[in-house]
């Protein structure tokens, strides 16, 4: 940590509010995250694992907000066809998931349905080429497929759709189940994920030359010497200041995460019986198998505020998306739809790094690639928040108080 730590986090007047956790008013925690969803979840544990102590708290309950509503592909070229820091930080985590989710899983006895066949794009043969370009650019594995190819591995697949391009590096994760195994993780380290905590505001703090900070909920208040916020599509909802010399000594208002929610609409199928377990992309919608054959559609992309509901339209849109790839599905029955709120960025990139004094952390505005960056995330943001200068110029790019970039090559 930057500062000593003083094992001063302290809680009053929420214990109603907890959901697990000791029922004494101190914690004795360095680190207070705000949000479980696979962001908050990822960094407490890293946290923990490097013997820092931490609480998490969650407005809801954990992993049940993006995290829940994703598909799990962890899909660096597919997202982000261009290079930069960007691309970078997807294809480290990416690479991270290759260790991290077996470690978790072993650690958990949990199985998280990991699944590396990769990703079978069937577009536009303008689209293919640009994709095929931005492989070769970024040193990406890809394959070109025929249409016996396509169709030994889908079968089902649209007479029109002659050939695809199969990204054997753009896996596949069961988010919830991940979210569940983090969160038996946190509880094997000792880490309390206390849900029913909406936090309302935080507070840089400077006590003499030690950095801290407090964190507000209706009748609560805990502090501690650092705070990191992962609250998703909520972050831009918290009212940040930086509190300049101590308590009583003024305040200036931070800006807070410049965070918005955008929908995304998702369904579900039964079992498909396709030979290829990885996941399928095209310009209208994309397909993610789950263990036991279950088929995942998504998603759409609005702006409808906190409104989560799933919509006509939306659903409308995913089953045309999907009939175009395979016609035969529209017969079967939709299982379950739901929608989720990613945590949107005026640029599209995620807000990684310090929000106000030292003691006040951003990781969030992850938009569509929470589950690909926790790794990523987890690692780079506990080792900044630590003091660490390569982590600290790694995040650079991601910082929160940058100006915006302009759109991606094949978007
Ligand atoms: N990661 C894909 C999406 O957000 O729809």
């Amino acid at each position: 940590m930057d500062s000593p730590a003083r094992h001063r986090a302290s809680r009053q007047g929420a214990s109603s509010l907890r959901t697990s956790g000791p029922r004494t008013s101190r914690h004795g925690a360095d680190v207070i995250v705000v949000g479980a969803g696979i962001i908050g979840l990822a960094c407490a544990r890293e946290l923990a694992a490097r013997g820092h102590s931490v609480i998490v708290l969650e407005r809801s309950r954990p992993g049940n907000g993006a995290s829940y509503a994703a598909a799990g592909m962890l899909a660096p070229l597919a997202e982000v066809p261009e290079a930069g820091p960007f691309f970078d930080a997807c294809r480290d985590s990416r690479d991270q998931w290759c260790t991290y989710a077996p470690d978790l899983a072993e650690e958990t006895g949990m199985a998280l349905d990991y699944d590396t066949e990769g990703t079978i794009l069937v577009d536009d043969p303008a689209v293919l080429s640009c994709f095929r370009a931005a492989a070769t650019a970024l040193g990406e594995a890809f394959e070109d497929l025929d249409r016996s190819t396509l169709t030994a591995h889908l079968p089902g697949l649209a007479p029109e759709l002659e050939s695809g391009l199969l990204m054997p590096a753009e896996h596949r994760i069961d988010n919830r189940a991940v979210c569940r195994a983090l969160e038996a993780s946190l509880a094997r380290r000792g880490v309390s994920v206390l849900g029913g905590c909406a936090v309302r505001d935080i507070r840089a703090t400077q006590h003499g030359s030690v950095p801290g900070a407090v964190v507000e909920g209706d009748g609560w208040r805990y502090e501690a010497d650092h705070v990191v916020v992962a609250a998703g599509a909520w972050s831009g909802e918290i009212a940040l200041a930086d509190l300049v010399g101590g308590e009583g000594n003024g305040s200036a208002e931070a800006q807070p995460t410049r965070v918005r929610p955008v929908r995304g609409e998702m369904l579900a199928y039964g079992a498909v019986s396709w030979p290829f377990q990885g996941s399928v992309r095209s310009a209208h919608c994309y397909a993610v198998r789950r263990a036991g054959g279950g088929l995942l559609v998504g998603a759409t992309v609005d702006e409808a505020g906190f409104d989560d509901r799933t919509t006509p339209q939306g659903q409308r849109e995913l089953l045309d998306g999907i009939a175009r790839l395979f016609p035969a599905l529209v017969d079967k029955p939709v299982l379950a739809s739901w929608s989720g709120l990613r945590p949107g960025t005026p640029d599209g990139l995620p807000h990684v790094g310090p929000l106000a004094g030292r003691s006040v952390w951003a990781a969030t505005g992850h938009y569509r690639n929470g589950i690909l960056l926790a790794p990523w995330t987890a690692h780079w943001l506990t080792r900044a928040l630590e003091g660490d200068l390569e982590a600290r110029q790694m995040l650079m790019p991601f910082t929160p108080e940058r100006a915006s970039r302009t759109s991606l090559a094949c978007s």
